[in-house]
């Protein structure tokens, strides 16, 4: 299959709706990061975005909505719930709500009684799915356990001849996945870190908002809520090290030939020319844009073997910023 490059105009929206009408896989762009859509209700539809990514079948979808009245025939949506998407959305929030009995296809849910639901901050999508008439499932658009794709091209690099078209609609903006949060548990509790912060989730909803992703509040052996996030993530082919901005120094004295480094623009200013680097621009939403595109450039340089790459004051944004370099770098951190 040749996979088709439709732009962000009219007729190519209609053609991305036509396409998931009739069953086929279209990539498309939100803020976040791109997502593989299909048809929700369309099992076969569904299973064919499984099979592109290689994806775990028991790892449940997000269902991608251009209206939140598209919601009520799938899941039950509480008060709660509706102060968070008249405040968040469209925006970077996934929401964890009961589903209606027998309204939700076991493929979408993994079997779970409840289903993810988001509406992205993006006209050309919202338009997409609202032609279509039918929520999308929305996984992010890379192979399982790559980094989540940022830009068409690198939906292209992992899916090309896999899926039927990309809805190109240049790089995303925030540049990390969405923060995910359950309201079926019995404190409202945040299962991935996003751009949307506990802080801002506790201020809209007036009463505590658990952070299940902190380390402490899972056991070795327990299963995180959020099937997804128990697999390896994010990675790079090629070694991930992360640095303290701290020790800058230190690593600049240490690097050898094969080491690359992904820092702020003013800390790159420092480094000899010939080290290969990547910028993360000159704050923390300029780190997160730019986190994914960056560890894909170095894994298709050859001369480097190894990415240093600068954590991020670990709050709000930072938290998930730094979780998402945690699981590319598997624990490894920068120490003389
Ligand atoms: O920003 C985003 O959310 C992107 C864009 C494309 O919208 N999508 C995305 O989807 O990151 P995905 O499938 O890569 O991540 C969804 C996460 C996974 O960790 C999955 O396990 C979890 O949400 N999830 C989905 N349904 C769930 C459910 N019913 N209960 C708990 N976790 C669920
Ligand atoms: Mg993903």
């Amino acid at each position: 299959m040749k996979t088709k490059d439709l732009q962000n105009n009219s007729t190519d929206i209609e053609e991305a709706a036509a396409l998931i009408q009739a069953g086929e896989v279209v990539a498309f762009p939100t803020e976040t990061v791109y997502g593989l859509g299909a048809d929700a209700t369309n099992d076969e539809a569904v299973q064919a975005v499984f099979t592109a990514k290689g994806r775990p079948a028991d790892n449940p979808l997000i269902m991608t909505v251009g209206d939140a009245s598209q919601l009520s025939a799938y899941v039950e949506v509480s008060h709660q719930a509706r102060q968070l998407m008249n405040t968040f959305w469209p925006g970077s929030l996934t929401i964890i709500l009961p589903i209606k009995e027998n309204a939700v296809s076991m493929l979408v849910t993994g079997g779970l009684q409840t289903a993810a639901v988001r509406m992205p901050d993006n006209q050309a999508t919202r338009a997409m799915i609202r032609k279509a008439g039918t929520p999308i499932v929305g996984p992010s658009a890379n192979l399982s356990g790559k980094p989540s794709p940022t830009t068409a091209a690198h939906v292209h690099h992992d899916l090309d001849g896999k899926i039927a078209a990309i809805l190109d609609d240049g790089p995303t903006q925030v540049g990390l996945e969405s923060t995910v949060i359950d309201l079926t548990a019995a404190e409202p509790t945040i299962l991935r870190t996003g751009a949307v912060s506990q802080k801002m989730l506790t201020v809209v909803l007036g009463k505590k908002v658990i952070d299940g992703t902190s380390q402490k509040s899972l056991a070795a052996n327990e299963t995180p809520k959020a099937p997804g996030m128990k697999y390896r993530h994010y990675a790079p082919d090629k070694p991930v090290i992360v640095f303290d901005p701290l020790d800058f120094n230190d690593l600049k004295e240490s690097l050898e030939d094969g080491d690359a480094v992904m820092a702020f623009e003013e800390l790159l200013a420092e480094l000899p020319k010939t080290v290969p680097s990547w910028s993360l621009g000159a704050d923390l939403a300029g780190a997160s844009e730019n986190l994914f595109a960056g560890l894909r450039y170095f894994d298709e340089k050859d001369e480097v073997n190894k990415i240093y790459a600068q954590a991020m004051p670990d709050i709000d944004l930072g938290k998930a910023y730094n979780n998402r370099l945690g699981k590319a770098s598997g624990g490894q951190r920068f120490t003389l």
